[in-house]
């Protein structure tokens, strides 16, 4: 897991890591070292007696959010740090790889449970950096008008869409969260019982072509078919399609990590944000699912998709019956709450994901840049609704 965040950065050049294009995204760097932070302040720190930190201020460079360990440096200024130079993070990640696996051979049998427990959230911590890692890099390959390419092997578009057909389910009451022992991050938790009406949800995602549709009806231009914030945010940030769509003579082209691209309309919709799906959903006649909905709906067939470990790094048109996991994130129409009987834990591991519950919207299923072994049914992802650099697309539900 620690080698494939390394690996990532193979096809960057030193200058491609430094750069920060925008306050939400980090450089390659930073993912590199922040991931190994978390390590060396969750696992070593506590647990190898004498430990002595690789660096003094690496802690106050390289802590993301957490108040409980200490200050730290600002997010929007992360691409301004050019020193430490990327060698010598490769440097820290070996040094706090080899004091891990040290301790992993020999851990006092009191603390053995707890430091498992931390090794395998660092672990799904640095699984959701390599997401960020590359859909930083897109955004920042976008914003130049040399338009680098990440991997050509992302290139292939061909292939055909199943019709969209719909999946009913009858009024009741349903379990949701997560369950069994495998794991799971503790917003899944706890499992809890949800009363649903009956409804129907879309057996796959919202393509291009569809969304194209909106988009030709006037879909943009039109503030009826938009929330307030929405109409707000299309006027303020010049909306007028999805994140990396550009118009050339006629057609569309969109920007991928294999380059510049014409738009596929048999591929799902990406890089839209809430307010985009929301008004896509109300222009449709239909509006999107809660993600208890999505959570019921989703369990029932196989958690396979197009997710990292294909290679092609970008949505792919998809021919299966059902289709709820991998591609894109899908908006839902949930806000980002604790569950009932949510507990953050205690200590500053509890600011992981609690302190983030306000304003944000639950997405679900995995993307082409999410690891496969990192996703399930009860997964919860969560971003503000104008946010569009992640790969989200979205899907409809009815009644
Ligand atoms: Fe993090």
């Amino acid at each position: 897991m620690r080698t494939n965040t390394v690996s990532l950065c193979n096809p960057l050049e030193p200058e491609d890591c430094v750069v920060q294009s925008a306050p939400e995204t980090s450089p390659a760097k930073w993912h590199l070292a922040h991931t190994t932070w978390f390590f060396e302040t969750f696992v070593l720190k506590p647990f190898v007696k004498g430990y002595k930190p690789f660096h003094d201020q690496f802690t106050f460079l390289f802590n993301s959010y957490y108040e409980s360990v200490g200050s730290f440096y600002s997010r929007k200024d992360r691409g301004l740090l050019t020193r430490p130079p990327f060698s010598s993070i490769l440097d820290y990640r070996r040094h706090v790889d080899s004091k891990l696996v040290e301790l992993l051979h020999d851990p006092s049998p009191e603390h053995a449970d707890d430091i498992a427990m931390r090794c395998i959230l660092g672990l799904n911590h640095e699984q959701q950096h390599q997401e960020l890692l590359l859909t930083d890099i897109k955004h920042l390959f976008w914003c130049n008008p040399l338009r680098p390419v990440y991997s050509q092997r992302a290139a292939d578009t061909a292939g055909s869409t199943g019709d969209l057909h719909w999946i009913a389910f009858p009024a009741g009451v349903y379990e949701t969260g997560h369950q069994g022992a495998g794991f799971a991050f503790d917003n899944e938790l706890p499992r809890h019982r949800n009363f649903v009406e009956s409804f129907q949800i879309a057996s796959r995602p919202i393509t291009n072509g569809e969304f194209l549709e909106f988009l030709e009806d006037g879909g943009y231009v039109r503030p009826t078919l938009w929330l307030s914030d929405g109409w707000q945010a299309v006027q303020q940030r010049g909306w007028s399609a999805p994140l990396y769509w550009e118009r050339h003579e006629g057609t569309w082209w969109q920007f991928a990590l294999s380059g510049m691209q014409q738009v596929s309309v048999t591929e799902p919709v990406c890089h839209v944000s809430y307010y985009e799906a929301d008004a896509f959903a109300r222009w449709a006649g239909k509006r999107l699912p809660t993600e208890v909905e999505w959570e019921i709906a989703a369990r029932e067939g196989e958690q396979d998709g197009n997710f990292v470990e294909t290679g092609r790094l970008h949505p792919h048109p998809c021919a299966r019956e059902t289709a709820f996991f991998g591609d894109v994130w899908e908006w839902t129409a949930s806000s980002y709450n604790p569950y009932p009987g949510y507990r953050a834990s205690a200590g500053a591991l509890g600011e992981y994901n609690g302190k983030f519950m306000v304003n944000q919207q639950v997405l679900r299923g995995g993307s082409c840049v999410t690891p496969r072994s990192h996703i399930r049914a009860s997964y919860r992802n969560f971003f503000y609704p104008h946010e569009r650099w992640q790969f989200k697309g979205l899907r409809l539900a009815d009644k």
